[in-house]
């Protein structure tokens, strides 16, 4: 039997990069995929693909930044398989010049605010949505996308690194009030994966030099990341919670 067989998961902003492998990788594995995002028929189009697996994929605009959205998310997806087992909060505020490569200073409150809402707030919407039923059913499992500067800290970038610092947090708090009811809350902090989003972002010599900055001299795989996703939600992770795991090719050691 496949390692995900039957599992209901719903991966947030899975048109693109590292969410639409998650999808896939979980898909593959015999998982049902909810695939979210702000564009329904981008989304839909990513259910058609896969369709090739053995499974039955949804597609539910979602924005994370609306509650009304995610109460929709929660209920079509209850409603349409009467459970909920996983969720990967994946949906993360586009990464823009306007906030990266400005200095703490210089981007406004809204700034912040945008990557709060989109990164932190949409987790912990979503969480907050979810939870309830894990807990009927004494079973979850939840994983938060954050960022290697919310461990190490980064020159640049500051609202995202604050936004994914939450979520550092909030996975050790749902660990440690849910972990009571079989609820799995784990964390990944990513470095430089090659998703369109970020690899685009920089010029060959800046793409190099990030790739230089890992032991395994290279970029992350958009399926490194969903590979690792499938192994913490599995029976073989059972005895991990609250964890924040570091996937960046060997930069930020703990
Ligand atoms: N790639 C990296 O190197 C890296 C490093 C560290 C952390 N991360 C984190 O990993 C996650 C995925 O990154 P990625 O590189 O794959 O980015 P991406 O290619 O830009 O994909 C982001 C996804 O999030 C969705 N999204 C954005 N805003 C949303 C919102 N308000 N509501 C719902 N969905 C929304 C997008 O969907 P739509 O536009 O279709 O709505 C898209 O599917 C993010 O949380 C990011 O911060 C990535």
């Amino acid at each position: 039997m496949d390692e995900l067989s039957n599992k209901v998961a719903i991966v947030t902003g899975s048109t693109k990069g590292i969410g639409k492998s998650i999808a896939e990788v979980f898909s593959q594995k015999g998982a049902n995929v909810v695939v979210t995002s702000r564009n329904l028929s981008l989304a839909k189009e990513i259910v058609k693909n896969l369709n090739s697996y053995d499974t039955d994929p949804i597609a539910i605009k979602t924005d994370v930044t609306i509650d009304d959205d995610i109460s929709n998310l929660i209920q079509t997806t209850k409603d349409h398989y009467g459970k909920i087992d996983i969720l990967i909060n994946n949906a993360g505020y586009p990464l823009t010049s306007e906030y990266w490569d400005s200095s703490f200073t210089d981007i406004g409150l809204e700034g912040y605010k945008n990557v709060i809402d989109a990164d932190l707030l949409g987790s912990i919407r979503c969480c907050k949505a979810v939870i309830p039923i894990m807990k009927k059913a004494n079973s979850g499992n939840i994983i938060n996308i954050s960022s290697t500067p919310a461990i190490a800290g980064h020159d640049k970038g500051a609202p995202y690194t604050v936004a994914k610092a939450g979520l550092l947090g909030l996975t050790k708090h749902l660990a440690l009030e849910y972990g009571k009811y079989n609820i799995r809350t784990n964390c990944l902090a990513l470095g430089n994966i090659k998703s369109s989003a970020t690899f685009e972002h920089f010029d060959s010599k800046t793409q190099q030099k990030l790739a230089n900055e890992t032991s395994l001299k290279r970029w992350g795989d958009t399926n490194d990341v969903a590979n690792t996703c499938s192994l913490i939600v599995s029976d073989n992770f059972s005895f991990v919670n609250g964890q924040t795991i570091v996937i960046d090719g060997g930069n930020v050691l703990l």
